[in-house]
């Protein structure tokens, strides 16, 4: 058990923001403020990451933009999970040479899970000589600082620390919008799942303490959060590396239960070797969490499964969901599947499907395998042609979407409490809202309901979306 993790001092975070300070001080000077824009390519972790580098901008003096053409500051945080993420961000970067030279004072920075890769960070420094910062994910809390080097003194900063990784408290945040937050519990994972790049990019397991979390869920209850998700790469493993005797996920999760307010609790992603019946028991004693699991599976066979070290069956994996669904029986399942691990045959991969048949998810993130470097998978014999992988992953798309589309009929004709919480971009409706188990619907109505809870009538379906309308009074 590691507790020795490190945690950043406030003193450390003080010192940063004295150089968000002196950024500050140089861009008052301008005669309106610099723009800054930070593009996501990742998770909901990368996400909240995101919202850390706005609250340091925003403490810097700088306003943000969506176009890449007027942003003083460019910051791409990345994400390594698979080659195309990967070549997404490739691509914009090299665009991004045509941008700068219209504008050859733009900083264009590269942080997040590619960031800490070495090979990427390598190939940037060579290939992407427009670059002018790129930091890793362990240095993040020192974003100001490294700006403050380009600002001062332009030349490239390059900062990708070798470590087991920290935990930075005190960082300022600026948030999307006024309903949903995201609340980091843990950060990095030692699962070492066998295809996986996170271990690598995002560190050792390690655990915010309970009293900073609570304060922070504290402060968004008190300031109208309703929707608010619990953060980490496997939350089920929360506390293991604090050495707190009883505090773990199910217990973290009654104490954020018990904070006043109206709100929903989520969180992502579980493990399902470590969920457990407590943990479910939990989940259905207390109110405000959301009837929804996302519990990852990733294979039907066993064989695969061991291959991928994810260290459970196929019958447990079962086990766990009739164990949750005898607890709460309207819950909302959702999982991830890769198709086409290093040596899946297409007979191991029909235990896939029968896993789909017997469960019946709500939805399904289906994923072709992708080599990482460095990854034990990598290395692993892949016979199967790309087109058997691709004619596999269809047949597993068109199961879900019959299965998706079934469960999604299945609402019409119910009324439902769900949590406005975004304004439509379609035409069609005005807002839209998320049933308690996190089920998308689309309805017209006041715009001033946004961040309400409503009952809402469900009239119809698609495969990925449900449409109501709000529920009259009888
Ligand atoms: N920590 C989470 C998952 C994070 S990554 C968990 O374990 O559940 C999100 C999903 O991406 C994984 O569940 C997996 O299905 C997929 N994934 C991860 N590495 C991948 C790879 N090399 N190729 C394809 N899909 C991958
Ligand atoms: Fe990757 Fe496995 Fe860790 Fe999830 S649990 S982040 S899939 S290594
Ligand atoms: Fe991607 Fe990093 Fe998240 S690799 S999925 S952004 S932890």
């Amino acid at each position: 058990m590691n507790q020795t993790t490190t945690r950043i001092s406030p003193e450390e975070i003080d010192r940063q923001r004295g150089f968000c300070a002196q950024i500050k001080a140089v861009n008052a000077a301008l005669p309106t403020p610099p723009l800054a824009l930070v593009d996501t390519y990742g998770c909901q972790q990368n996400e909240a990451d995101s919202e850390r580098l706005r609250g340091y901008l925003s403490e810097m003096g700088y306003a943000f933009t969506q176009s890449e053409a007027e942003a003083d500051v460019i910051v791409l945080n990345t994400c390594a999970i698979r080659e195309h993420a990967e070549q997404r961000v490739f691509g914009n970067l090299g665009a991004l040479v045509h941008t700068k030279r219209r504008k050859p004072d733009q900083i264009v920075c590269v942080c997040g899970c590619m960031a800490q890769e070495k090979h990427v960070a390598d190939k940037i420094r060579q290939s992407f000589r427009h670059v002018d910062l790129v930091f890793g994910t362990h240095a993040l809390w020192r974003f100001p600082e490294l700006l403050w080097r380009i600002l001062s003194r332009r030349g490239r900063v390059f900062d990708i620390p070798d470590e087991a990784g920290s935990i930075a408290e005190g960082i300022p945040v600026r948030r999307e919008g006024k309903v949903k937050a995201w609340v980091s519990i843990m950060y990095g994972c030692n699962n070492f799942c066998s295809y996986c790049i996170v271990p690598y990019v995002r560190g050792r397991e390690r655990s915010r303490r309970p009293e900073d979390i609570l304060a922070e869920v504290r402060q968004l209850a008190a300031e109208g959060y309703r929707d608010i998700t619990l953060l980490g790469q496997n939350v089920n493993s929360y506390g293991r590396d604090l050495g707190l005797p009883g505090v773990d996920f199910a217990w973290l999760l009654e104490q954020v239960d018990a904070v006043p307010g109206d709100f929903l609790i989520r969180f992502m992603t579980s493990h399902p070797k470590d969920a457990s019946e407590r943990l479910f028991d939990v989940m259905a004693r207390c109110e405000k969490v959301a009837p929804h699991l996302h519990l990852p599976f990733q294979a039907g066979n066993d064989r695969v499964l061991q291959a991928m070290n994810r260290r459970y069956t196929r019958e447990h994996y079962l086990g766990l969901v009739r164990a949750l669904r005898q607890r709460i029986p309207d819950i909302v399942l959702t999982s991830d599947v890769i198709v086409g691990f290093p040596g899946e045959t297409t007979e191991e991969f029909e235990d896939t499907l029968k896993v789909l048949e017997e469960v019946r998810f709500d939805a399904l993130f289906t994923f072709i395998y992708s080599p990482r470097e460095g990854t034990p998978a990598a290395r692993m014999p892949d016979p199967m042609s790309k087109e058997e992988k691709a004619a596999n992953f269809q047949r597993l798309v068109d199961l879900q979407n019959a299965i998706s589309a079934e469960k999604q009929a299945a609402y019409v004709g119910r009324t439902l409490r769900c949590l406005v919480d975004v304004l439509s971009d379609d035409p069609r409706h005005d807002l839209n809202a998320r049933t308690p188990g996190g089920r998308l619907v689309h309805f017209s109505g006041d715009k001033a309901l946004l961040g309400q809870f409503v009952d809402l009538k469900i009239t119809g379906s698609s495969t990925w979306a449900l449409f109501g309308e709000l529920a009259r009074e009888e």
